[in-house]
């Protein structure tokens, strides 16, 4: 079947979900779900993600130039959902979601404690692209639970949670070779 102009996301899909945290100039905390999520580069390591830009995550990263791209497992997508909702700018997600800031080493941005990978990044570009703008970052420090990657990511275990649309998500649960 064709599909509406607007709807040909919806079937490149499922896409990893990532939160974004990022501060605000005051100081304050905010952590937004992302999916339209990739890497740009492997050596610089540079990831990109496309956002609204009103959002108050590109408000942050244009007055901070930092962010942080936060893995989630499973066991945190209730929180994540909170964290989609339109609070006012200023008002921190991680204290709505119940989640743990963690200073990040080499940015301003904190980290999300409880997620299980951890990107920071410096702002490298934010690019209009259409509707969206593509916001692209040097990632400074990369890291991942200690039990979850050993030679090869155990994506069995990590459980990261993978955007199928609205509020369905999907977690890898058959790895298959060719
Ligand atoms: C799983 C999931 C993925 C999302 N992906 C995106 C995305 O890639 N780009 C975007 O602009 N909004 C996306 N959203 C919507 C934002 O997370 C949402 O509008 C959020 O309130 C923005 O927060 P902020 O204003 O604090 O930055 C997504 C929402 C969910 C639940």
């Amino acid at each position: 079947m064709k599909l509406k102009s607007e709807l040909w996301y919806k079937v490149l899909a499922p896409r990893p979900a990532a939160l974004v945290s990022t501060v605000s100039a005051n100081g304050i905390s905010n952590a937004a779900p992302f999916s339209f999520v990739m890497p740009c580069s492997i050596e610089p390591p540079i990831v990109a993600f496309a956002s609204d830009p009103d959002h108050d995550t590109v408000k942050n990263i244009r007055k901070t130039k930092d962010f942080v791209v936060n893995i989630p497992g499973k066991g945190i997508l209730k929180k994540l959902w909170i964290c989609a909702k339109a609070f006012d700018y200023e008002v921190s997600e991680f204290e709505k979601a119940g989640l743990t800031e963690e200073k990040s080493k080499n940015v301003k941005s904190p980290k999300i404690k409880e997620c299980i990978a951890h990107f920071e990044c410096r702002l490298k570009d934010i690019i209009r692209t259409g509707d969206h703008v593509l916001v692209t970052g040097k990632i400074v420090e990369a890291s991942v639970r200690d039990d979850l990657y050993n030679g090869k990511y155990n994506i069995k275990k990590a459980k990261p949670l993978m955007h199928i649309g609205g509020p369905d998500f999907g977690i890898v649960s058959e790895i298959i070779n060719p």
